[in-house]
């Protein structure tokens, strides 16, 4: 729109999805670090994003957090010609309610009127238990959709904020901590350089499934997250299309 285009913000998209090395980077106005509101912004433009993506069956995958929890509010009925099952990327009990990744795709099918999948299992889990339970027909049926996922939305954390508020064990921190982790993303842990230094034993999606996905939608914003997103960007497949705000874009333009 002529808005976008004389507040800059065109431009700012444009230099970005180049400095990032990926499809394509849409900026919404303000910094979500000190306007609520924005999120609620980032959400509208990852809805909308995502809705222009859908095709005749979609099998979209989605991981937990505030972020995506605000797309959910902000989506609406899709059209009879297309059919929605959403499905949580990984298991996430551990997290508040509100954030888990089942809980938001249980809203997602209520707000599209479509269907949705759950994976009620711990985000972290151990090597004995991971062999088991991948083994229960709930689950493997649940894991199958996953990894054929058109779609997948997902979120970008700071990584000590992540570690802390998934209440990781004291020495899983300092790991974190002293290997200098920036961003965190379907439980992998990702220093300045995108290199991953620490990775949560999870059950669902993991990082080389997604270049196998035709639709990746990061959503992640507010000035904080800046150096988060530029250490998980080093990885993202260049297929991801990237919802932030201007907070999080200003900063790393200038990083
Ligand atoms: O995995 C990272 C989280 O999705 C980020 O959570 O959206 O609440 O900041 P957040």
């Amino acid at each position: 729109s002529v808005i976008r285009e004389i507040s800059g913000i065109s431009a700012m998209e444009e230099n970005l999805q180049r400095k990032l090395g990926i499809q394509k980077v849409i900026i919404v106005s303000g910094n979500c670090d000190e306007s609520p509101w924005v999120k609620t912004e980032l959400g509208r433009a990852a809805a909308n994003r995502m809705k222009s993506n859908l095709t005749g069956e979609n099998i979209i995958a989605v991981t937990g957090g505030s972020t995506i929890a605000a797309v959910a509010d902000m989506l609406t009925p899709v059209d009879i010609s297309q059919s929605c099952l959403f499905v949580p990327a990984r298991g996430g009990i551990g997290e508040d309610v509100k954030n888990q990744a089942n809980s938001i795709c249980a809203a997602m099918a209520d707000r599209t009127e479509s269907k949705h999948r759950v994976l009620y299992i711990p985000d972290q889990v151990s090597q004995e238990m991971y062999e088991s339970i991948i083994k229960e027909r709930e689950i493997s049926e649940v894991l199958k959709l996953i990894k054929s996922a058109s779609m997948v939305l997902h979120g970008i954390g700071d990584a000590i904020t992540m570690a802390e508020r998934r209440k990781s064990s004291s020495e899983d921190l300092a790991k974190i901590k002293s290997e200098k982790a920036e961003g965190e993303a379907f439980g992998y842990y990702f220093n300045q350089k995108g290199e991953v230094v620490h990775k949560v034993q999870t059950i669902g999606l993991q990082l080389k499934d997604l270049s196998a996905i035709p639709h990746v939608i990061a959503v992640a914003g507010g000035k904080t997250k800046a150096k988060a997103i530029a250490a998980y960007m080093k990885q993202a497949p260049q297929s991801t299309v990237l919802v932030t705000d201007e907070g999080a874009a200003k900063s790393l333009l200038e990083g």
